[in-house]
């Protein structure tokens, strides 16, 4: 596990664009996974700016989102659709055929998860997979407890997410308490995986990644299991790390 640790959250975003730019240089169709919620904003920023600037095209690219809310519709404010759309994929010249999350309003979310599974698959597997962390310690929405084989399912979300996830929503209430999100297993199946990790209330959760032991009790400490993982820190997030 290679640990990159910069000052704070700009450092952070700064060096995750320069990676992964890189790394999408070096690859002639990449397919990259994407990840939403705060942490993610910034490098999102600067990604747009280099497409800008001319340093990246996007044309070639495929993306796959880790999950989406369950019952939220792709022009709801709320959904992970509409925060890619906005942040990120209206900016770039991304082709609109070549950017997937999962469909949380589809009819049978079951067959929806297998669809997703079956793109992931086609496209070749996922090449570099963005991750953040929750507090919690779960990717994606894959909360505590959650098998390290899961493959793309239906999820309950947990109270500290539920919480943690309601200052994006005007209620507490209007948070879904459902989520499609991609496995641990499917996750895991990408050739390299970049997590981004800011601030001190993610300070426990990434000393248990980088310390602790593997446990299906903290998801994200599954990470130890893979040939290749970056984590870009910043120091607050890293306090705790011995
Ligand atoms: C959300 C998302 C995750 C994200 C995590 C952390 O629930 N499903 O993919 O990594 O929580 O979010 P944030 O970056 O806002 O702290």
């Amino acid at each position: 596990m290679n640990v990159v640790k910069v000052k704070n959250y700009d450092e952070m975003s700064e060096k995750a664009c320069e990676l992964i730019i890189s790394k999408l240089k070096g690859n002639e169709k990449p397919v990259l996974g994407l990840a939403t919620g705060s942490t993610p904003e910034g490098f999102y920023d600067r990604l747009i700016e280099a497409y800008e600037q001319g340093n990246i095209t996007f044309e070639n690219i495929t993306t796959f989102n880790l999950d989406e809310y369950v019952g939220l519709a792709k022009d709801d404010p709320q959904s992970y659709h509409y925060y890619m759309y906005n942040r990120l994929f209206k900016h770039i010249d991304l082709k609109e055929e070549n950017a997937h999350l999962p469909k949380g309003d589809a009819e049978n979310l079951k067959e929806e998860c297998e669809r997703y599974e079956q793109l992931i698959k086609a496209a070749g597997g996922v090449d570099i997979q963005l991750l953040g962390l929750g507090t919690n310690g779960h990717i994606a929405f894959n909360e505590p407890g959650t098998s390290f084989e899961s493959r793309t399912q239906v999820v309950n979300l947990t109270e500290s997410t539920i919480e943690a996830n309601s200052r994006f929503f005007e209620n507490k209430d209007d948070v879904p308490t459902e989520a499609v999100t991609m496995g641990i297993g499917s996750i895991l199946e990408s050739d390299e995986i970049v997590m981004l990790v800011s601030g001190e209330n993610k300070s426990e959760a990434l000393a248990q990644i980088i310390n602790g032991e593997i446990t299906e009790d903290n998801p994200a400490t599954v990470l130890q299991k893979h040939k290749n993982v970056t984590i870009i820190a910043d120091e607050a997030a890293l306090r705790k790390v011995k």
